[in-house]
């Protein structure tokens, strides 16, 4: 988008902005800020052939980490070093889809949905990340797309969930420009084995982000802390994504491929033209970047200083590899962010010879909705916000919600069943707003929440609940909650008035 117009924009609220200087904490049993009435929810009407579905990635919910043939990824590595993770647990055998993935396909035809957000492991097909394929993991891909296709769910695949094979991080990780090509030929392998069954590919979840935590703070693995690295491996991101493109369109004629990016509204936090121009300067980086590069073949002029191609290795002629047609855009919405520009001048850190881009901004969550138990503020709104922002700023383009959700903590009750009331008004009121974007011309076809099962969540392991299943740790049953549900409702009714 262009900056000027991004200034001018009405999507630019201030309101928010108010919101976060007052910092309220809502009670409990207030509305949901932002909420939308209860007629316009009982009106709330959904194409009939919406694809309402759900999502999870390998690591999270596979398990299974070193059988058939698997190898390691670095979050495998990452979760077995002590003191990583909050709980002390590791996704070893997380959800055990790995051997349970029949009952999972029957939990979503239960629920009556009709796409599946899964990802593959690299590790678990190319165990090096190079080299002999394990045909026993690329048997397993198989056996789980067909149960979907025979259940009539659409399979919808994302390449890379953040775990990369260790081997290739031993061998220089994202910042080693090598593992663009390794990439893409990782992707035509998967197109060549199971692109008669899948159509709809994203090549990265949430890039930036991952990279941002994995190469330039070090909170995520494998944990390095050096923005020279971090903008290397935001290029090779650059050209793997235009690279598995082609091999994926090359291996299978009916590929279509799209993203999985994350987007966090970004309002400034006071009417400023200074903070203005970083809350465009933020969501220029992160949200839109490798969405800006596939259409453009060039990089945001948002960083701190000039855009730093020399430093992230970019050669000539690879502006025509990062430029590719995305078939479809995907979304994930979690959280808004109030942004102003930075006391602190973003200056290169001591041995470092770029400037971090992110150290330009200040960055705040909001505080005036209610918040799920991990904490985010509940902000339904955002979500149309941003696809109308899509739509406007990128030609009107076919949108995938790959994720929303939230923690809500609710366990089983003495009848054994979970009242997750929260959860249903939570998913309700977002709906509520995808609905209004629909009627406002934004061309959405899909919606995955975030999770079909409960799930190991990363840093924060077992202790944080996104699923419309509860499921026991212990013995691994799956319990579906009142949320999955009433989902279930939704998908078959087509509105939420259910
Ligand atoms: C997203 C991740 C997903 C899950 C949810 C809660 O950022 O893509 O794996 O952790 O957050």
């Amino acid at each position: 988008m262009d900056r000027r117009k991004f200034l001018q924009s009405g999507l630019v609220v201030a309101g928010g902005a108010m919101a976060a200087r007052k910092g309220l904490a809502q009670a409990a049993s207030m509305p949901l800020a932002g909420a939308i009435s209860a007629e316009e929810i009982a009106q709330a009407r959904f194409p009939r052939d919406f694809l309402w579905g759900a999502a999870t990635s390998a690591y999270q919910v596979e398990g299974a980490w070193n059988a058939e043939g698997k190898g390691e990824s670095i979050w495998d590595h990452w979760a077995h070093t002590p003191g990583r993770i909050k709980d002390g647990s590791t996704g070893d055998i997380a959800c055990d889809q790995y051997h349970r993935f029949k009952e999972d396909v029957e939990l979503l035809k239960r629920l009556n949905l009709k796409t599946y957000r899964f990802s593959i492991s690299w590790p678990r097909v190319l165990p090096n990340g190079t080299g002999p394929l394990n045909l026993k993991g690329i048997d397993y891909y198989k056996r789980v797309t067909d149960a979907l296709v025979e259940a009539g769910i659409r399979p919808f695949c994302t390449l890379y969930h953040w775990d990369l094979p260790q081997a290739l991080e031993d061998r220089g990780g994202w910042p080693n420009r090598d593992l663009a090509s390794y990439y893409a030929d990782y992707a035509g392998l998967l197109a060549k084995h199971l692109g008669d069954r899948i159509a709809a590919w994203a090549p990265f979840n949430m890039p930036w982000s991952f990279l941002y935590n994995g190469y330039a703070t070090g909170s995520n693995p494998p944990g390095r802390a050096s923005i020279d690295d971090f903008l290397r491996a935001v290029h090779t991101l650059g050209l793997a994504q235009g690279l598995a493109y082609r091999s994926l369109k090359a291996a299978s004629s009916k590929a279509t491929v799209g993203s999985a990016y994350s987007y966090e509204p970004a309002y400034p936090k006071t009417e400023s033209v200074a903070d203005r121009d970083a809350a465009w300067r933020f969501h220029m980086l992160n949200n839109v970047f490798f969405l800006h590069a596939s259409r453009h073949g060039d990089y945001p002029r948002a960083f701190a200083g000039e855009v730093p191609y020399e430093a992230m290795g970019f050669r000539s002629g690879d502006e025509k590899i990062l430029k590719v047609p995305l078939d479809w855009v995907g979304v994930h919405y979690y959280l808004r962010l109030a942004i102003s520009a930075a006391s602190r001048a973003a200056q290169p850190a001591a041995g470092a010879r770029n400037a971090d881009p992110m150290a330009q901004f200040h960055v705040e969550p909001f505080n005036e909705g209610q918040r799920t138990d991990h904490g985010f503020e509940i902000w339904p709104r955002g979500l149309y916000d941003l696809l109308m922002q899509i739509s406007r700023d990128y030609d009107h383009p076919i949108i995938e919600i790959t994720e929303t959700g939230g923690v809500f903590a609710d366990a089983p009750g003495p009848d054994g069943q979970i009242h997750d009331e929260r959860r249903i008004d939570f998913y309700r009121q977002h709906m509520a707003e995808l609905a209004r974007a629909l009627r406002d011309g934004a061309r959405v076809r899909a919606y995955h929440a975030w999770s079909l099962l409960d799930n190991f969540e990363w840093s924060d392991g077992f202790s944080a609940r996104y699923g419309l299943t509860w499921v026991d740790f212990v013995t691994l049953k799956r319990t579906v909650k009142d949320s999955g549900l009433w989902y279930g409702r939704v998908a078959a009714a087509g509105r939420l008035g259910v």
